[in-house]
């Protein structure tokens, strides 16, 4: 994700699946919230590697990954119901860390007590669990069979309820306690491997993996608009950390923004429309989470911000989604640049980008103003949205080889090939 998540990682990942032997998911938790839209179905996933659903292929949740085993098994049953076989095409990395229903209390005390400064955390216990990872105090998913789960699950709860006190925030997890603890008797009956061990004999063997991310680069712990950031490295980089793979085993990396911006929670966001293009952008695109059902914060593509976010991950293909969304608009703003406070142009994002407010330079181009429907070549596409692509790769450097004009798996136009 090039942007600050929710760019359709979901949809692309399920369709580049037939290309590939693995889908491995290697960072975030159930904060993330991916659609795949097919035979007139929408499927959410939250921690379900996006491979799920094509028959043959082998999904890993990674080491990176934070698992919450009541929404897990929530999202199993929800595939089961759909004919999916998740224990047969799904293995879980030893060494992935559970968040536990206190991590869950810890987020809502946390944010609660920041009052108008809070993220807009998922509430899912991301942070929390991180950084008992960090902190390594953590559980992890091997910790379930050992004999003494049961007494280091209750001395992390009781750290936990220690760091409660100090926030004014009532809590009761009884009912939540048990859920859970029912959801890591169901956790225990799939396939753990060594996760590190697992891809790298699978890279021996010649096999084809795909590494999904979870969130936006705008999002990464150090890379993102902190402290408006979710607590994982989002970008590249973090396939490396999150499944074990060494950096010289990185091919491809395909980035995948929206042809223009979104952002759910707090934190800067230049290009924001807080009037009625903004409104209208919500309602054409569906803007609304995946996750928490909040309504999005919708904007103008802001090119200093991709560019920044295809540095970091060293972007190697380009994929642009929801241009079908853009189809009402008469013009579409491009923001080139930023205006600092002193009156100073910059094409980057500054350091201080969480204490001032930018202003965006934009450049002006013509709508398309035409339905996409059906199209699936690039030179059916309109000239105008054609001139709209060729003006972002002259700024981004990268051809857009691929273009999505709606939710549904077979709503893509391809130009050359991807994987
Ligand atoms: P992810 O978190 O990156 O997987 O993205 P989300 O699933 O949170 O949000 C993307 C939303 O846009 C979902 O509702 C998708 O079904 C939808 N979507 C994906 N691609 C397109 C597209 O090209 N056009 C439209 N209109 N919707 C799309
Ligand atoms: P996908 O994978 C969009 C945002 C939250 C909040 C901040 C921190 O679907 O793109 P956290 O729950 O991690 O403590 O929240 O990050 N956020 C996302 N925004 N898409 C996501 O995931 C997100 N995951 C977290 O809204 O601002
Ligand atoms: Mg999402």
């Amino acid at each position: 994700g090039l942007q600050w998540g929710d760019e359709g990682k979901g949809k692309i990942v399920d369709v580049l699946t037939p290309q590939y032997d693995i889908i491995a998911r290697f960072q975030g938790g159930p904060n993330a919230g991916h659609t795949l839209e097919f035979e007139g179905i929408k499927h959410v996933l939250h921690t379900i590697p996006s491979g799920i659903f094509r028959e043959g292929v082998l999904n890993l949740i990674g080491n990176g990954v934070v698992l919450d085993p009541i929404t897990f098994r929530m999202e199993c049953e929800r595939l089961k119901e759909s004919g999916v076989d998740v224990k047969k095409n799904l293995s879980i990395s030893r060494k992935a860390h559970l968040i536990l229903p206190t991590h869950r209390v810890l987020d809502a005390a946390s944010e609660a007590s920041k009052g108008a400064g809070k993220i807009g955390s998922t509430l899912k216990g991301i942070g929390p669990t991180y950084m008992d990872k960090t902190g390594r105090n953590g559980l992890r998913i091997g910790d379930v069979l050992l004999p003494e789960f049961m007494s280091r699950y209750e001395a992390l709860k009781q750290k936990h309820i220690h760091l409660v006190k100090q926030y004014d925030f009532e809590f009761d997890i009884t009912a939540q306690e048990q859920e859970w603890m029912d959801a890591v008797e169901y956790l225990r009956g799939f396939t753990m491997v060594d996760g590190e061990y697992w891809m790298n004999e699978q890279i021996l063997a010649g096999k084809k993996i795909l590494a999904e991310g979870a969130q936006g680069s705008l999002l990464d712990v150090d890379f993102g608009t902190y402290p408006f950031v979710t607590s994982s490295n989002t970008t590249a980089a973090g396939a490396c950390t999150g499944l074990g793979v060494a950096p010289k085993n990185i091919g491809e990396v395909f980035g995948i923004f929206k042809a223009y911006a979104t952002r759910v929670g707090s934190g800067p966001f230049p290009t924001e429309l807080e009037d009625e293009v903004g409104e209208r952008m919500r309602q054409e695109g569906r803007e609304f989470g995946s996750t928490t059902g909040r309504p999005r914060r919708c904007g103008w593509i802001d090119l200093p911000a991709l560019k920044y976010a295809m540095m970091i991950n060293g972007v190697t293909q380009l994929i642009m989604m929801k241009a079908d969304v853009l189809n009402i608009f008469e013009e579409i703003l491009v923001c080139t640049g930023y205006e600092m406070p002193d009156g100073s142009l910059t094409d980057q994002i500054p350091f201080e980008i969480t204490d001032i407010k930018v202003k965006p330079v934009y450049a002006s181009l013509k709508g398309w103003h035409c339905s996409l429907e059906g199209m699936r070549n690039f030179d059916q596409l309109p000239a105008e949205l054609t001139a709209y692509i060729a003006f972002l790769e002259s700024h981004l450097n990268l051809p857009i080889n691929f273009i999505s004009t709606g939710p549904d798996r077979e709503a893509c136009v391809l130009r050359g090939s991807l994987a």
